[in-house]
């Protein structure tokens, strides 16, 4: 008896501290770090007798500020420090004097109400590192005219600062010139969704989003945080949903933004807390980019028709040696989509985590996540000459295609389906007719069951 009252003591003892934890969790869904999740391009060799000769690159935008709504959260959870301090001097505080002194060294940064989305100092090294590691790879590449070089952004602050902070990590210290077109006010290839009716009206301001994020702040996990994280701080304000999840913002963001992964606004979460806080962004994903809706996939296939394109260019004379395009995460989970990758056979549910998903924000959607397509020029048995395809997503090699790279038989058998894309079931006058699905090379992409669209 007096032994387990001495473990009980000892357990009601040793508070956890977050500032001192050995090993913190590192996965913040589409907040994410690229260097949490990368791998490095540098470490794959080129196929055997093979070099590059092309290279085609869709990146998301580095690292940013949080969005216009995420930031008005953000302030007025910011504005809580004072009384996150004083609970602790009044005894009410489960948190640690260092966590606490922690907070008092918290400022709110007033710039951040006045650059929403623009890209960080953070952003800019990400995508700066990424092309000096395809410099480093691929060194023969770096010559030749302006016009072999080809860089698009879409038309926003964040995509624009992203696109010339990989030019400038491609060309540093060599004396090569690159061009960077002009971002597109519409731009059909990098961002066909901005002027898809039929992707605007069902799916992004659709019901089964809408419903599914609802379901996700009413479950028992959600409110199970919210009473938890409300009793560590011991506040008297009340603090509901929309507060914990703007607390979440403000230590995913806050965190990434300093060398050590580390914000005292991540101190009120325990890891289980923000395992279940990473699966937010897999529910709105899954539903607004992802498989939960037939769109999302018909729009990943406009930059793979591109991807073909110039790649059977190279192999027929002509085409570039580099096309790189700056876009969102939005864009890269439809390609991903396009391209049968991360699939989950059931349908991802608000009220189910799967631990095991594959469809997981941190892995595919973090801050400058990239596919990258190298087309490599190969010498067999002295004379045969053969192309070979390697597909990378995030500098790491992906099922499409083996490390030695695709046949361009199999390249073609996998993307010619893509050049036949087009926007026309953007019209909400077009009738989806499950017959015409298109299927995505390496899977079956079955359309959502009867059953899960009656559901909601
Ligand atoms: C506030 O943010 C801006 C933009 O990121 C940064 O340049 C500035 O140094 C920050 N100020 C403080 C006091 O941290
Ligand atoms: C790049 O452009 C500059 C300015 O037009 C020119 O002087 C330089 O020779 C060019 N470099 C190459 C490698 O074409
Ligand atoms: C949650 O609390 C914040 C801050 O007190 C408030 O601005 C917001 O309207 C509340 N949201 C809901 C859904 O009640």
């Amino acid at each position: 008896m007096l032994r387990l009252l001495l473990v009980v003591l000892t357990v009601v003892n040793v508070r956890a501290c977050y500032w001192n934890a050995q090993c913190t969790y590192q996965l913040f869904g589409s907040k994410t770090p690229y260097d949490t999740v990368r791998g490095d391009i540098r470490d794959h060799p080129l196929p055997a007798h093979c070099q590059a000769v092309s290279i085609w690159t869709l990146n998301r935008h580095g690292n940013r500020n949080p969005g216009t709504s995420v930031t008005v959260g953000m302030k007025e959870v910011a504005d809580l420090r004072d009384e996150i301090i004083n609970s602790y001097l009044s005894g009410t505080s489960q948190l640690c004097a260092q966590d606490i002194e922690d907070f008092r060294k918290f400022n709110w940064n007033s710039t951040l109400e006045t650059t929403q989305s623009y890209l960080t100092g953070v952003g800019y090294e990400e995508l700066y590192d990424i092309a000096k590691r395809i410099r480093e790879k691929y060194p023969h590449l770096l010559y030749g005219s302006a016009d072999k070089f080809y860089l698009r952004p879409t038309n926003e602050q964040r995509t624009i600062t992203s696109c010339a902070a990989f030019a400038h990590g491609f060309t540093d210290g060599k004396n090569l010139n690159l061009t960077i077109d002009e971002p597109r006010t519409r731009d059909d290839v990098i961002r066909p969704y901005e002027n898809c009716d039929r992707y605007q009206q069902d799916v992004k301001a659709g019901p089964t989003l809408a419903y599914q994020l609802d379901s996700y702040f009413i479950s028992p996990e959600y409110i199970a945080i919210q009473n938890a994280v409300q009793y560590r701080l011991g506040l008297s304000t009340k603090l509901n949903a929309s507060s914990i999840f703007s607390m979440y913002e403000m230590c995913r963001f806050l965190r990434s933004w300093t060398k050590t992964l580390k914000s005292p606004w991540c101190a009120p979460f325990t890891e289980q807390d923000l395992i279940t806080l990473e699966y937010y962004d897999d529910i709105r994903h899954y539903y607004r980019n992802g498989y939960g809706s037939w769109v999302n996939e018909n729009l990943g296939r406009l930059p793979l028709k591109d991807l073909y394109d110039n790649f059977l260019d190279v192999v027929q004379g002509k085409g570039r040696k580099l096309n790189a395009y700056f876009t969102h995460d939005t864009m890269m989970e439809m390609v991903f989509c396009a391209l049968g990758l991360y699939k989950e056979d059931p349908p991802i549910q608000a009220l189910l985590m799967d631990p095991e998903r594959v469809w997981r924000t941190s892995y595919i959607g973090a801050f400058s996540g990239n596919l990258m397509a190298v087309l490599n020029s190969c010498l067999e048995s002295g004379t045969q000459h053969s192309y070979k395809v390697q597909l990378f997503i995030n500098e790491k090699p992906t099922p499409i295609c083996p490390l030695t790279g695709c046949t361009w038989e199999e390249f073609q058998e996998k993307f010619k389906p893509f050049t036949n894309a087009n926007l026309d079931f953007c019209s909400m006058t077009y009738v989806h007719d499950v017959e015409d699905e298109h299927t995505s090379p390496s899977t079956n992409a079955a359309p959502p069951t009867k059953a899960f669209w009656n559901w909601y």
